[in-house]
């Protein structure tokens, strides 16, 4: 058990960053949403319904080998004549690697930024000064669901996808075991938010999150998700959704407040 508890620990802070505090930095944007949509988390054309295809590109420290898919956002950009106060609110779909700035943007979630009217000024900058923080992920009324990916082999391989994973938090490792079985086994992240298994129990499937929530983790069961029949390329609901909010010891910072 302590090792465990120690695992835990590690997963925990090694996938923190602070990113609830203000950060500054530049973002840009692409300006074909496809190139987001085939991201690096893998959620493939599903990206398009996430946040009203507000997406974005993160840099490593965001992106946090696949963690941080998924990750809710809201970025300002500073120029108040050019931009709302409001600012967009993207989700976290893609790995940038040039790191001239820390976001890319879809052009859609870009020009969310700018105040009405202004969309084409803030397209025709291209690149622009921003202030973000992570927010909470709110999906009404839709509980966090399980794809289960094209990749799988009935019986011997099982590969799924978390879609619409709501608060502030980051899955950290995933359990499996048969409906009524406490004979759990683990998954691995493939890449992205993609997790599997070659180890596939039989029967209808539960599963177990370890997420970041508080200052350290807690577990997030779903008892019943997939039925004894999973078919790939179907989208199961976990029954389960996710509202925590992470905390983490991030001094100086100034609690997620605008200046
Ligand atoms: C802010 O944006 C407006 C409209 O695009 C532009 O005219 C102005 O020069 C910008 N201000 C700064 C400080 O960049
Ligand atoms: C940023 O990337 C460019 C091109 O890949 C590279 O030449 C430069 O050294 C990088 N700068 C930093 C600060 O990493």
């Amino acid at each position: 058990m302590a090792l465990f508890l120690c695992f835990l620990f590690f997963l925990i802070s090694s996938a923190t960053a602070c990113d609830r505090c203000v950060h500054n930095t530049k973002a840009a944007y692409f300006s074909s949403s496809s190139v987001l949509s085939s991201g690096a988390c893998g959620y493939g054309s599903l990206a398009l319904g996430l946040s009203g295809g507000h997406l974005a590109a993160g840099v490593p420290s965001l992106y946090k080998k696949g963690a941080g898919c998924g990750g809710c956002f809201q970025l300002r950009c500073k120029n108040t004549t050019l931009c709302s106060r409001k600012g967009s609110k993207v989700v976290l779909t893609d790995l940038n690697q040039n790191n001239q700035t820390d976001f890319v943007l879809s052009s859609r979630a870009f020009m969310a930024m700018a105040n009405n009217g202004m969309s084409r000024d803030i397209l025709k900058l291209g690149i622009v000064d921003v202030e973000y923080k992570r927010v909470p992920c709110e999906y009404k009324k839709q509980n966090l669901a399980v794809r289960v990916e094209e990749i799988s082999q009935k019986p011997q391989y099982l590969a799924i996808k978390f879609l619409y994973q709501g608060g502030q938090t980051e899955i950290v490792g995933v359990d499996v075991a048969q409906v009524g079985s406490s004979n759990w086994g683990f998954m691995s992240r493939n890449y992205g938010a993609v997790w599997d298994t070659s180890r596939v129990p039989a029967g209808p499937l539960q599963f177990r999150l370890v997420v970041t929530a508080g200052y350290d983790g807690k577990f997030v069961w779903a008892q019943k998700v997939l039925p004894a029949d999973w078919k790939a390329g179907v989208i199961y609901d976990s029954g389960v959704q996710i509202s925590d909010i992470a905390q983490e010891g991030c001094s100086p910072c100034d609690g997620g407040d605008w200046k």
